[in-house]
């Protein structure tokens, strides 16, 4: 639960005399994170991470710690202004969003919102709590700043993702939810855990994620198709109202991505998140033959696929590119090719929480470069 004092500080729109202080405060004069990495990198990942949520979550409890992460992390609202953009009808204060699977229990929200990110996507979340693969399931591929997992969908269940976010919802970043099967779902009972999962969370969230592209569900991808895409945008359209995105692979054709995400969108699709993480090994030295690859090594692959989407969608539907952004500039290109808004998830462990706070600085210097006052005058620019 979030604690008031830190809601109190965080819901005003106004900046307080502390966030103008802050406008010229940029993180700590010594950069810490690079020392805690090299702890933390001595651990296996996935113990790493849960280390990570775990102060994370301790941060919540600590009566004053999120404000004081806070003033490190984010921009102050007048400055970072120019990057504010109002999608599905609510205010994102930057295009900077945590991908999903960082945070898939909803349990460090509040901690996840103080490192400067302009929303949050929590999940994948399935209807039943399940355990996910065995471990180990999570590698790095540091010379390539990269990872590569097999976690397939460790997560607790739909209903208590749904009681932690029911003290939370509405958030004061817009909140996306992104679900998926239970791996022990027939393909022919998917549309029905689609659709319990749609109906249960969406009140509880500003955008709903149909996630047809993990690679650790065996058969997930294979929902990519026409017909699937077509029942489950129908069924969400029956229960609710809230956008509804879908989130595609990296290794489908970009000829096959671009006629899937018609598809989606014209079948009620707000939106399409591009990409998941990719089953193509060649993209690093020593990898393993499972699971799925994020980070600096499917950059080039996940830009194209999200710009061919781009040149067919942009206009009709919010496109986020999400797969290997690690700077201002990647978030920048990825924008200007008609990406709204862009997520990331790896670069946060390689580059450290300050992370969203320095891309979104980077965006400004760019736009401020090329005359651009406001970030949706950047949007699909390239196009
Ligand atoms: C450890 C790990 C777990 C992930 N879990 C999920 C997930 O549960 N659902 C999902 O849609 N994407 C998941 N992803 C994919 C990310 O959301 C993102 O699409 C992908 O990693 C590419 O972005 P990146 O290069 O910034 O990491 C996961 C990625 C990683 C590295």
């Amino acid at each position: 639960m979030m604690p008031a004092v830190w809601k109190a500080h965080y819901s005003t729109g106004a900046a307080t005399p502390r966030e103008r202080r802050s406008e010229v405060q940029s993180g700590p004069a010594v950069p810490v994170y690079p020392h805690l990495r090299r702890l933390l990198f001595r651990l296996d990942p996935e113990t790493s991470h849960e280390l990570g949520m775990g102060a994370l979550r301790a941060a919540q409890r600590v009566p004053g710690a999120l404000s004081a992460l806070a003033r490190l992390n984010r921009l102050a609202p007048t400055t970072a202004e120019p990057l504010r953009q109002t999608l599905f009808g609510r205010e994102f204060p930057n295009p900077v969003g945590l991908a999903a699977g960082f945070d898939k229990n909803a349990v460090a929200v509040p901690a996840m919102a103080t490192l400067g990110f302009g929303f949050i996507e929590v999940g994948t979340v399935t209807p039943r709590p399940q355990p996910g693969n065995p471990r180990p399931r999570l590698f790095r591929h540091s010379g390539e700043e990269s990872l590569q997992n097999a976690l397939g969908f460790n997560n607790g269940g739909m209903e208590a993702l749904g009681q932690g976010l029911a003290d939370l919802y509405p958030f004061s970043l817009p909140l996306g939810i992104n679900v998926g099967k239970n791996k022990a779902t027939s393909p022919k009972a998917a549309l029905a855990d689609y659709e319990v999962l749609i109906r249960g969370l969406h009140p509880l969230c500003d955008y709903v994620v149909v996630n047809l592209s993990s690679p650790n569900t065996p058969g997930l991808r294979d929902l990519q198709n026409e017909e699937f895409l077509r029942a489950v945008l129908a069924v969400a359209a029956e229960v609710t109202a809230k956008p509804v995105l879908v989130k595609i692979a990296p290794d489908l054709e970009p000829a096959d991505a671009v006629t899937l995400s018609r598809v989606a969108v014209d079948a009620g699709a707000a939106g399409i998140v591009a990409t998941n993480t990719s089953v193509d090994y060649s993209l690093v030295r020593q990898p393993k033959d499972f699971g799925g690859i994020s980070g600096r090594a499917i950059r080039e692959k996940s830009f194209r696929i999200f710009a061919a989407v781009a040149r067919e969608l942009f206009g009709r539907a919010v496109l986020v590119s999400v797969g290997g952004i690690d700077s201002g500039a990647e978030a920048y290109r990825r924008i200007r090719a008609g990406a709204s808004l862009v997520q990331l998830y790896t670069a946060l462990v390689y580059h450290g929480p300050s992370l969203p706070r320095r891309i979104n600085e980077e965006l400004l210097e760019l736009m401020a470069r090329d005359g651009v006052k406001r970030i949706d005058e950047a949007v699909g620019a390239d196009l």
